[in-house]
Order: structure tokens, then C-alpha cells, then sequence
């Protein structure tokens, strides 16, 4: 029994013909798919339209207004596809984004481990969790919709933050993203698996916001900062630290700092 219900569902409004369970109100629809994981299925697509507890990466808050932000979790096996690599997962559904801001006139950039980010500024984030080693993957996005400056700066965000509305000057419907999302999510979550990853990286490589930067990292070990050197196969940023090391990162948050000097 789904409990609590979704208040609708419908055949075919997932990934891959999956269900699409919607409900009013949810404390985190990563969290109700999660629970429900044994009950659902590859594809089926959790959306509210008021998450009340959402959750980002490292432990965070992640606040929306009701209404006001696309908020969903999809189920993955990643048995069912191919092999689909967990790691992989997040950087491919921050380019699917990127296409679904594009398509509508918004250019935007991804950024490590899988932000997107108009202008500097973050747009949607993204929270990849797996029930156990070999368990189903839960992809969850947020993406800010028709936050208004005023509603962002109520939000008391840790960094800047935009909104589609904001960008494109329209407000946008859930309605009407989903069945593109979701169209955009089918074209890049197979990159995710071996046969796919050189594409990923290429499409990843094109997009990055931190390309040709030096950035600065802030880990739970402290802070380094060093010339950007792109994300290895595994999903780890790697860095050259002043010392000329290589680095590799495997969390935390970074930020472009000043473009590195060619040569
Ligand atoms: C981040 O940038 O820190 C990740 C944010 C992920 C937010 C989404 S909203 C839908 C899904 N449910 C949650 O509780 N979190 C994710």
C-alpha cells in the first residue's frame, strides 16, 4: 500500500512509460520514494507540488515555496539499464536540465558534483541516493520555476540563486516541464552506463562552469583551491593545488575563482 497516497497517478507519465505519482504536499518526495522503493517501479517519477522537508546534498535544507519550484525523485534500477553507474546518474540529469533550460531560451551551465547554474547563480541541484549497495537509485531534482527575487531572498540561501522565471521574464508551468524534463531525462541517463560515459563526459566537458578556472573547494577537511583540471570517471573533481599535485575531490562545494592563464 502507498501510504501516504499519492492524491493522483498516472500510467505512462514517468521515464520509459513509468508512472507519474503526484501528490499536493510532501515532506520529500526523495524520501517517499526511498520508503517506497520495494513498491515502485524502474522509471515511476515522484512529484509534489509542496515539499515541506526537502532535502539537499551534505545534509542540507532545500527550501521551496509551495508552487513554486519543480520538485521530483525518480526510481532507477540501475539493473534495468544497461548497468547504469550510480556515480554517473547526477551529471547526467544536470545535462538533461541544462537542455530543458535551453530549449526554453535560458543558457545554463552545470557545475561539480551536478548544480546547474544560470549566470553564476544556482538553478536547480540535484540529490542521487541509493538504498544500499545494490538497492534502487532515487534521482532527485529541484528546479527553481517561479521564485521571485523577493521568495529567494526569504529563503536564506547559502549562495546566489536564480529562478527560470527570473531568467526567461515567463513563468513557467509544471504541467508543461515535466513531459519535456522527462523527455530530456530519457536522452541522457543512458550516457550514464560504460557505453555511454565518453558522450557524457564530452557533453559534461562543454557545459562546465568551472572550465579554464581556478577554483576553490570547501571539504569537510577544509579548504583548497588550485587549477581545475575536470572530473575523473568516477565523478571526482580533480585539481592541481598549488604544490602542482593532483588532487582528487570526492565531495564538497566549489566555486570558479579567476580564470587560469593559458600556458
Ligand atoms: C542540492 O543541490 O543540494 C540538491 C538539492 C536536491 C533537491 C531535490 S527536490 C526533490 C528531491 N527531494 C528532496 O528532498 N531533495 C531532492
Amino acid at each position: 500500500m502507498l501510504q501516504p497516497s499519492p492524491d493522483a497517478i498516472t500510467p505512462g507519465g514517468g521515464l520509459w512509460g513509468g508512472r507519474l505519482l503526484a501528490f499536493g504536499a510532501l515532506p520529500s518526495t526523495n524520501d517517499w520514494a526511498m520508503t517506497h522503493a520495494g513498491e515502485l517501479h524502474h522509471g515511476d517519477l515522484v512529484q509534489t507540488a509542496h515539499q515541506t522537508a526537502g532535502r539537499g546534498r551534505l545534509q542540507r535544507a532545500w527550501v521551496t515555496p509551495p508552487g513554486l519550484a519543480l520538485t521530483l525523485s525518480v526510481l532507477l534500477d540501475p539493473h534495468a539499464m544497461n548497468a547504469l553507474r550510480p556515480s554517473w546518474i547526477g551529471a547526467a540529469a544536470a545535462i538533461a536540465i541544462r537542455d530543458l533550460l535551453r530549449e526554453g531560451g535560458v543558457a545554463a551551465r552545470v557545475k561539480w558534483p551536478n548544480d546547474v547554474l544560470v549566470s553564476g547563480r544556482k538553478i536547480a541541484g540535484i540529490l542521487v541516493e541509493r538504498s544500499g549497495a545494490t538497492g534502487p537509485v532515487v534521482l532527485g531534482l529541484g528546479i527553481n520555476l517561479n521564485q521571485t527575487a523577493a521568495d529567494l531572498d526569504a529563503a536564506g540561501l547559502r549562495q546566489p540563486a536564480t529562478s527560470w522565471l527570473l531568467e526567461s521574464g515567463q513563468a513557467h508551468r509544471v504541467a508543461s516541464c515535466l513531459p519535456e524534463l522527462r523527455s530530456f531525462l530519457e536522452s541522457t541517463l543512458p550516457l550514464a552506463t560504460a557505453s555511454g560515459q565518453p558522450r557524457l563526459a564530452e557533453a559534461w566537458a562543454r557545459h562546465d562552469a568551472l572550465a579554464g578556472h581556478h577554483v576553490r573547494v570547501d571539504t569537510s577537511q577544509g579548504t583548497i583551491q588550485g587549477e581545475y583540471l575536470g572530473m575523473d570517471a568516477d565523478g571526482a573533481l580533480l585539481l592541481r593545488d598549488p604544490s602542482g599535485a593532483t588532487r582528487t575531490l570526492l565531495t564538497g562545494d566549489a566555486s570558479a575563482l579567476r580564470i587560469t592563464p593559458p600556458g
